[in-house]
């Protein structure tokens, strides 16, 4: 199918996983910047650049609906800061169609949510960020950005620069991984992945190929995620300068994907189903968790990994949650090669952590 027709079919299995990965993160974003008394920022603002007509040719939400049903289940309780923040929700696509097919819809009550502002104009990605320049780099406004890009032209290694360099700004876009191999030697293809042994690391190629734009410097955390849809790999790259912001995302990735966090297909080929599986779940230890687990703990062994925020980063950089830490420091402590006061990083922790302290061994 060509991307003409892709709002007159059904959304695929694959669009689906997309979309409830952008849905389930709001759905955790939204809380951070609206439910203190006192609000972290003054201004929140979503973005959903390229938001399609609201639904696919079944009526199944798309992003935009999504975003705003978020809004909406969340005021259903009692919200302490709603009404001390800004919220806008700013839904722009080139077609005008689409956009006028997606105003029709907004205009039914179920849409008007008390204390959300709308912005919902035909434009074009490009354009649309330098017209928001002035909210992007605004550091007293909370904002998170969803790119839903056909193909691979609208995030390119300028506009990636640019996402990594926006303050308070949480990012997703979506890539068409497999375009990137298939066209490797084409001149429009910017984006230069390594050979692949294995077809399925396609998405994980392109995320490495972003990251070298991230030097640690920018103080960026990224995280990825890889969608197969049909013979096809998409993925989505994920950008956040809080741990909070990237742990939430890694969170909502294993809720999607309980064996490795990362794709919606066996990206290991290792063959295991949480949903029928041929042993307990504990006893199936998937190669990720397993290799996860020995690095971690050679690297708190060896002194490399010291503290409460040492051990955050190292999840992050292999895509676990820190709950995959428990079981090693419990080890590590019932062995006495350990000390620490706490069972989990907690990411609350991250300015000041917590020290592990290496006990010398008995002579
Ligand atoms: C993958 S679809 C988005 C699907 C949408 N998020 C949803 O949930 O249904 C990509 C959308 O980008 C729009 N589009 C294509 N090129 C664009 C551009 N340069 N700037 C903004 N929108 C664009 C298309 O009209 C299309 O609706």
């Amino acid at each position: 199918m060509g991307n003409s027709g892709f709002h007159s079919e059904p959304y695929d299995d694959g669009t689906l996983t997309k979309l409830d990965i952008f849905e389930l993160y709001a759905q955790e974003w939204i809380p951070v910047f609206t439910a203190k008394p006192n609000p972290l920022y003054p201004e929140v603002h979503i973005f959903d650049f390229f938001c399609g007509p609201g639904t696919d040719s079944k009526g199944n939400a798309g992003s935009p609906l999504r975003i705003l049903r978020q809004l909406r289940n969340y005021l259903e309780k009692p919200v302490a800061g709603w009404n001390k923040v800004r919220i806008v929700v700013h839904l722009f696509d080139l077609s005008r169609e689409k956009i006028l097919q997606l105003s029709e819809i907004l205009t039914a009550a179920d849409w008007k949510i008390p204390g959300v502002t709308l912005d919902v104009r035909s434009l074009e990605f490009t354009e649309a960020l330098k017209q928001c320049d002035p909210i992007l780099t605004d550091r007293g406004a909370a904002k998170l950005l969803i790119i839903d890009q056909f193909g691979v032209d609208g995030v390119t290694a300028p506009v990636f620069r640019q996402l990594i360099g926006y303050p308070t700004a949480d990012f997703i876009f979506f890539l068409s991984s497999s375009t990137l191999n298939r066209f490797r030697n084409h001149t429009a293809i910017k984006i230069k992945i390594d050979e692949l042994e294995d077809s399925y690391d396609v998405h994980r190629a392109a995320f490495a190929w972003f990251k070298k734009l991230a030097p640690i410097a920018s103080g960026v955390f990224l995280g990825q995620f890889s969608i197969k849809k049909r013979s096809n790999i998409y993925g989505l790259i994920f950008g956040s300068r809080n741990c909070k912001g990237i742990l939430k995302f890694l969170r909502v990735a294993w809720e999607i994907d309980s064996i490795g966090g990362e794709a919606n297909f066996d990206i290991e080929r290792e063959n295991l189903h949480p949903d029928t599986p041929t042993l307990p779940f504990e006893e199936m230890r998937p190669k990720k968790i397993q290799a996860f687990e020995t690095q971690l703990r050679e690297g708190i062994r060896s002194g490399v990994l010291k503290s409460e925020s040492d051990l955050i980063r190292f999840c992050i950089e292999a895509g676990m949650t820190c709950k995959f830490c428990a079981p090693v420091i419990r080890q590590l402590k019932a062995e006495k090669i350990i000390t620490c006061s706490f069972r989990t990083p907690n990411p609350d922790n991250y300015d000041i952590p917590r020290l592990i302290t290496l006990n010398e061994p008995k002579t």
